[in-house]
């Protein structure tokens, strides 16, 4: 049975982005081969490598970004994923006009560079609720039947 590698990259100021992460990891773990870094120490140019890739972040500033994931984005741009699966996911707030803008950036760009999305973007309001741990989990479980 083929071991998939999986790259999950995560942007996070307080934490709980960090949380979600360790939390995929955790979930994937028995079943995959996975790799948490965070987003300023993660290679753009390197994912093709990996079989899937999920991307966890805050948004920041006016519906933007953060800022320790802008060197990322602008490689991303010149990457050919080549198909490598991919799922997007992050914790920001609707007390911000622009919820979670940073999961749809992220989203529209993975897939601009040839990414295989194999789970809706899921956005969650600040601390994950038990309704927003069944959406991470749910999108763990999608990115593993993408090798089914
Ligand atoms: C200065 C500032 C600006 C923010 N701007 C936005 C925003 O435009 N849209 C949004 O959805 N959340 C925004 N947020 C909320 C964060 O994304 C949210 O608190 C998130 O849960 C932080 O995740 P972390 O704990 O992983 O750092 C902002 C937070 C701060 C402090």
């Amino acid at each position: 049975m083929m071991i998939p590698s999986i790259q999950i990259i995560f942007a996070s100021l307080s934490g709980r982005n960090q949380a979600i992460a360790g939390h995929l990891q955790a979930q994937l773990a028995s079943r995959a081969q996975t790799v948490v870094t965070e987003i300023s120490q993660a290679d753009a140019f390197e994912l093709p490598q990996a079989d899937a890739v999920i991307v966890v972040s805050y948004t920041y500033h006016d519906g933007d970004l953060p800022d320790e994931a802008q060197d990322f984005f602008e490689d991303l741009k010149e990457v050919d994923l080549g198909r490598t699966k991919f799922a997007v996911l992050g914790s920001s707030s609707k007390k911000h006009v622009h919820f979670g803008r940073a999961v749809d950036y992220l989203t529209m760009q993975l897939n601009s560079s040839n990414g295989d999305q194999v789970a809706d973007s899921v956005k969650i309001d600040q601390d994950p609720d038990d309704a927003d741990w069944a959406r991470v989990d749910q999108l763990a479980q999608r990115v593993l039947k993408s090798f089914d």
